[in-house]
């Protein structure tokens, strides 16, 4: 089985990071969403990954390189704009051939990895599969509506008026008659060729489509809360290991991880945490359920429930919570009664 992974989706809900970075290159629990990705299609045995890029490719190309570092051989398919999930599965006919394959959309979570749905799609071979959760707000995503033995009657995307509360993943199994299906659609309302509409298609046209419903914690990453939640949900799983210096004067508690080059002096750490590689912590209190990436200063610095990209300096302001901070970012106390800002375009600042 091959795997298309879709890694072009531009974030608008996640600006201003995202105007600046691939979505899928957030950092959770320390590493970027996209690999949390890579490693379960790894785990699930594939090898061969078709991976969709967009507008910031280079970027995406630049961090999973090859793939080996997880032993898989990806091959990027550049996609020019936009046109939707199916779109995607078009441009890649030539690396799918005739070949199954599971499409993992690579902003999103599945924290326990797709192993129990790989295996039951190779038990049945359905023509195909889609993964489902229960959701409190199904208004947002795609929506399967099943009788009674668990046999999909419709599938809705982002209705009005949901049917059910069984939202899809972005896991989808397929055997290649799919493609069919994608060539078959016309685009929808917000002009793109939707993947619910193909897998509707099949429907109407007596394909196998089977649903598998997914237990275990899952998260499409589009806002900043969500992204912020799932790396709580991951930091739980941390295991603290400590490769940098950590004076006397220091405290660490529970799982922290301290890169090689990290140093921290006269602080309290509280895990779950990490520390990046070369980043400076002093005076300062981190965590719970912080990451600070590489090369950052924390100087007489207060901030738990975050995350903190490479290059960011915090000095002299506490009560950090809930924050995500973009790369090279510089942080200072104000120093008379007046507050000073140079913020990017679309950024949230709440100030007291
Ligand atoms: C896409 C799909 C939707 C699915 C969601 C999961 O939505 O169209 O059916 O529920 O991914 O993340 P999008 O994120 O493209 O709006």
């Amino acid at each position: 089985m091959k795997a298309l992974v879709l890694a072009g989706g531009s974030g608008t809900r996640l600006r201003p990071l995202s105007h600046t970075m691939a979505k899928q290159l957030i950092p959770v629990a320390g590493r970027p969403v996209l690999m949390h990705c890579l490693a379960d299609l790894a785990e699930i045995g594939v090898t061969e990954v078709g991976m969709i890029i967009g507008a910031r490719g280079e970027e995406t190309k630049k961090a999973v390189g090859d793939g080996a570092d997880f032993g898989l051989k990806v091959t990027y398919i550049p996609q020019p704009a936009p046109l939707g999930l199916a779109h995607c599965v078009k441009l890649a006919r030539g690396f799918l051939g005739e070949d199954d394959f599971v499409m993992y959309l690579g902003d999103n979570i599945l924290a326990d990895g797709i192993a129990d749905a790989a295996a039951e799609f190779a038990r049945n071979r359905p023509d195909a599969q889609i993964v489902l959760t229960r959701v409190a707000n199904p208004r947002e995503f795609g929506v399967a509506e099943l009788d009674a033995d668990g046999r999909i009657v419709a599938l809705a995307e982002k209705p009005d008026r949901p049917r059910s509360d069984l939202a899809m993943t972005g896991v989808y199994f397929f055997t290649p008659a799919v493609h069919e299906a994608v060539e078959a659609i016309r685009p929808s309302a917000r002009g793109e060729l939707e993947i619910t509409d193909a897998l509707s298609w099949m429907l109407d046209h007596g394909r196998d489509v089977r649903a598998t419903e997914f237990l275990g914690y899952w998260k499409d990453t589009g806002r900043v809360d969500d992204v912020l939640e799932v790396n709580r949900v991951l930091m739980e799983r941390l295991k603290g290991s400590v490769r940098g210096e950590v004076d006397a004067a220091s405290t660490l508690r529970g799982e922290v991880v301290v890169e090689p080059g990290a140093r921290i002096t006269a602080s309290t750490v509280v895990g779950p945490a990490v520390i990046g590689a070369g980043t400076q912590v002093s005076g300062s209190h981190i965590g719970p359920y912080t990451t600070l990436g590489r090369d950052c200063t924390l100087l007489g610095a207060g901030i738990e429930y975050s995350i903190v990209l490479d290059g960011v300096s915090v000095r002299h302001v506490e009560g950090l919570h809930g924050s995500m901070i973009g790369r090279e970012a510089d942080i200072t106390a104000a120093t008379a009664r007046t507050r000073r800002l140079v913020i990017g375009d679309h950024a949230k600042v709440e100030v007291l």
